[in-house]
């Protein structure tokens, strides 16, 4: 993958001040020479959260969380490092220069730039096409009529594809792009088929013609498919087209409009699911932010996955018919299999989110969202509803159906208590419940095979000597210069937080300015960064070079010994080849030299 310039990391950090930085997220209080809140990355009531202009660092004492500018960045919006540094590079107008990585990654990577090109140009002129075009007249008053004007139109980057089979391909030609990019960006379909879709063959047209055009975007705000809606009075055709799965798109893998309600789905930490793009539209232009949709379909396990990074419970408010049921069973095991609580919301027979907002106004749906309950106590109200009680067939069947989802929550307290109401409602004593779960066929889970979570290493401790030397080596390019020459590249070797003073001494550009700090924070990895940002790295002391060389010697000197006491018992108690003999006294004169240069001077 092509990598980010180190110019740029550094020019981008020097740009970015982290107090004006977090402060655009949440409010800072002053305390003394730092800033306090309470932590965003776990749950507090006293601030431990503590951001530091000085070091240009954030570090909470209560969870550990730290780091510099672009670490807050990829922690806060859940964005891989690269694109945290394209985002705070756009923040400060900085352009982002790109070195060749791995040429396979680089082909990937490039064809992925490209695909998102072409959805970009697309997505702009279908938007420009709504807006002005005369022949999007009719799209334009039927959007209206669903209570979408212009201003809603620009937010979602509504657009509208002409009637036409070649004006899209066309102007993508015109614009350079292959035939081969084209046809791998699925917005058009070949005429012969799957086969050939090679360089050269240009046989194809617009898949999406005559259709109001929704973009489809990853969650940080790129377009990667289209979802097309045809206009009301065209019945013929099928109401939704989507793009087909592509280089940029997996249809199981994103949610719509998570590029929007990113912020209120972490405030909230509750997600409001709807069926597709309208309602979500609907909802979040009625102020009810924190919506997503999975796009008519059951959630995924990579869609519900996606979900728990920023919240803790979903209200499920699909439509009410039987299809919406349905998609409620179906989204059930991805989402208790990740730990959500799920809540589902009822919705007038016959409506969706959509239609309750427009006839009963946005404070009926959030009313209905605010009154919905948990899955479990759902179905048992749904089943007492049905009638289902006084016949012992049925109620076994539902407790049968229900003990199956139950084996799917993954928090045993939270496992018991549903038990607990499902046998009082039901009237079956818990070890009959029990059994009846045991009998039946386990449910799949695809619990094991899709964790892919990043593994957070857990905190390194630094002896009190191996805190020193790194601060040093950070702030004293004497003491630095020292370690290097006396062992301090090897430094993991002492102790596991060596690791840390490894890489300052090894840090190939040195520590001039700020700058340099905060490439050198960026390139490593997370346990690394947490502690070195906990250095106090301001005040500069006059006998660094001494105590630097104290430290050490107080670190390497007792394995030194040890080491120097094995090579001399060695040497004299065996019947050794010469060549063995000689290289033993090598060794011996190695560490001999290493210990009085260390204590010598
Ligand atoms: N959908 C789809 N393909 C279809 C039908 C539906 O991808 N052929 C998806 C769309 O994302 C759609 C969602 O399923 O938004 C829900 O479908 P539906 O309830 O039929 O549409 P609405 O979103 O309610 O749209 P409208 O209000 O315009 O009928
Ligand atoms: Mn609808």
């Amino acid at each position: 993958m092509p990598r980010i310039s180190e110019e740029t990391i550094r020019r981008v950090a020097e740009a970015t001040d982290i107090v004006d930085l977090v402060s655009s997220y949440f409010p800072l209080k002053r305390a003394g020479t730092s800033w306090r809140a309470t932590c965003p990355f776990h749950n507090e009531k006293t601030p431990s959260f503590h951001v530091s202009p000085a070091r240009q660092s954030f570090h909470c004492f209560g969870c550990g969380a730290g780091g510099g500018v672009f670490r807050f960045v990829m922690d806060y919006e859940h964005l891989p490092f690269a694109e945290a540094v394209r985002r705070l590079a756009s923040k400060s107008g900085i352009p982002v220069v790109e070195e060749a990585g791995n040429s396979s990654d680089d082909r990937a990577e490039n064809l992925r730039r490209r695909l998102l090109s072409i959805h970009a140009l697309a997505a702009q002129w279908f938007h420009t096409n709504l807006m002005k075009s005369p022949e999007a007249e009719a799209a334009r008053s039927y959007l209206k009529s669903r209570a979408i004007g212009t201003l809603i139109a620009k937010t979602w980057q509504i657009g509208f594809a002409p009637d036409s089979w070649d004006d899209l391909p066309d102007l993508l030609r015109e614009q350079k792009f292959t035939n081969s990019e084209i046809l791998q960006s699925g917005l058009v379909s070949s005429r012969d088929g799957e086969d050939a879709q090679q360089e050269g063959t240009a046989n194809f047209y617009s898949r999406f013609r005559g259709r109001i055009m929704f973009p489809i975007h990853n969650d940080y705000g790129e377009v990667i498919a289209f979802s097309g809606r045809v206009l009301e009075a065209d019945a013929k055709a099928a109401k939704y087209v989507n793009s087909p799965e592509t280089k940029l798109f997996s249809k199981g893998r994103v949610l719509y409009g998570l590029n929007h309600s990113k912020r209120a789905l972490i405030e909230v930490k509750e997600a409001i699911v709807c069926e597709g793009q309208l309602d979500t539209i609907s909802a979040f232009e009625a102020g009810v932010k924190n919506v997503i949709a999975p796009q008519g379909t059951a959630f995924t396990h990579d869609q519900a996955r996606l979900l728990a990074r920023f919240v803790e419970t979903v209200v499920l408010c699909f439509d009410s018919d039987k299809a919406g049921q349905e998609a409620t069973s179906r989204s059930l095991p991805a989402l208790l299999e990740c730990g959500l609580g799920v809540k589902v919301a009822r919705l007038p027979e016959g409506s969706d989110p959509d239609s309750v907002i427009r006839s009963d106004g946005p404070d009926a749906f959030r009313q209905i969202v605010a009154t919905a309950k948990d899955f479990f106590d759902h179905a048992i109200e749904r089943t007492i509803e049905s009638g289902a009680m006084s016949d012992p067939a049925k109620v076994a069947a539902a407790s049968r159906k229900l003990g199956g989802f139950v084996d799917l929550i993954s928090d045993p307290v939270r496992r018991e208590k549903v038990v607990g109401r499902i046998c009082s409602k039901f009237g079956i004593p818990i070890p009959v419940f029990t059994a009846q779960r045991r009998q039946a066929k386990p449910q799949k889970s695809f619990h094991q095979n899709t964790q892919e979570e990043t593994v957070i290493e857990p905190p390194l401790v630094l002896s009190q000597a191996m805190k020193i030397l790194c601060r040093h080596a950070l702030i004293h390019p004497e003491s630095r210069q020292w370690l290097s020459e006396n062992g301090g590249s090897a430094a993991a070797d002492i102790e596991e937080g060596g690791q840390l003073l490894q890489k300052i001494v090894g840090c190939p550009h040195g520590f001039h300015d700020a700058g340099d700090f905060s490439v050198f924070v960026a390139s490593l990895p997370q346990h690394l960064e947490r502690v070195v940002v906990s250095i106090d790295t301001r005040i500069v002391e006059t006998d660094m070079l001494e105590t630097t060389k104290e430290c050490w010697l107080a670190l390497v000197e007792p394995s030194i010994r040890s080491r120097l006491q094995a090579a001399s018992a060695k040497f004299s108690s065996r019947d050794l080849s010469s060549q063995e003999s000689q290289s033993i006294r090598e060794e011996i004169q190695n560490l001999s030299n290493k210990l009085r240069n260390l204590v010598g001077d």
